[in-house]
């Protein structure tokens, strides 16, 4: 018998490291990525009525008013591609209205993964990031220069990381942080982001193994 898709929540700091997993977990699990994030940015891209009111908060480094951004998730959830192949949801719930917004309709993962980042290494992480506008990856000056000159000389900085931006999106993202967790709190798994993203990665491997393994067991017992 075949189990239902696995559903994920990553969490974590701006710059925490969660798009750089998100990469690894699709290539890895084959999860439909959903980052608000990026949906808002492409929103913002194509000019569209959504990314023109979300961009002021956004370039703010504010979070961008909840019934936008929820009325977004859910439409991108409940497509085709995400319930039959799981979904992996990165950036939201970032409030506690928000976090209610799911439970209410009752769309809950079956783990949630917190990457847990000293706050001096986000600051250098968020300044050093450059994104290449063709594949959508990311990289650091630093820790993860471009691997051509050609890619190198495409990249660029999302508007949003100035060191003053970055301050006050943690210091929203703390206000925050404990509201949503206590929604999830008996599923969620706190991993240290504060080391190589193959170790990371190595860690949130086990983790999601594990609980699609506990998922098929589920399914076989009915
Ligand atoms: P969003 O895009 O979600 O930004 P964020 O949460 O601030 O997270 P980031 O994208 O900055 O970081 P990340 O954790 O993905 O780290 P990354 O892998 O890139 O949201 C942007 C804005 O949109 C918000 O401020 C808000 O305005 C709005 N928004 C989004 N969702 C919303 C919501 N739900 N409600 C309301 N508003 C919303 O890595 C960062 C850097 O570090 C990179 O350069 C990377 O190469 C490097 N790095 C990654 N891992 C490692 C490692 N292990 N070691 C060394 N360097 C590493």
């Amino acid at each position: 018998s075949s189990s239902e898709p696995l559903k994920v929540m990553i969490s974590g700091a701006p710059a925490s490291g969660k798009g750089t997993q998100c990469e690894l977990i699709v290539q890895k699990f084959g999860l439909v990525h959903i980052s608000t994030g990026d949906l808002l940015r492409a929103e913002v891209s194509a000019g569209t009525e959504i990314g023109n009111r979300a961009k002021e908060f956004m370039n703010a480094g504010q979070l961008v008013p909840d019934e936008i951004v929820t009325a977004m998730v859910i439409a991108r959830l409940s497509r085709e591609d995400a319930k039959e192949k799981g979904w992996l949801l990165d950036g939201y719930p970032r409030s506690f209205p928000q976090a209610q917004s799911l439970e209410k309709l009752k769309i809950r993962p079956d783990i949630y993964v917190v990457l847990d980042v000293p706050d001096e290494i986000l600051i250098d992480r968020c300044v050093g990031r450059r994104l290449d506008p063709e594949t959508g990856k990311i990289y650091h000056l630093k820790n993860f220069p471009p691997e051509t000159a050609e890619i190198k000389a495409r990249l660029v900085t999302r508007p949003d990381d100035t060191e003053e931006n970055v301050k006050s999106r943690l210091e929203i993202y703390k206000q925050n942080a404990k509201a949503i967790s206590s929604t999830h709190s008996n599923i969620m798994k706190k991993i240290d982001g504060n080391r190589p993203k193959e170790k990371v990665f190595a860690d949130i491997e086990s983790l999601l193994s594990q609980a699609q393994k506990e998922k098929v067991e589920r399914t076989a017992e009915k």
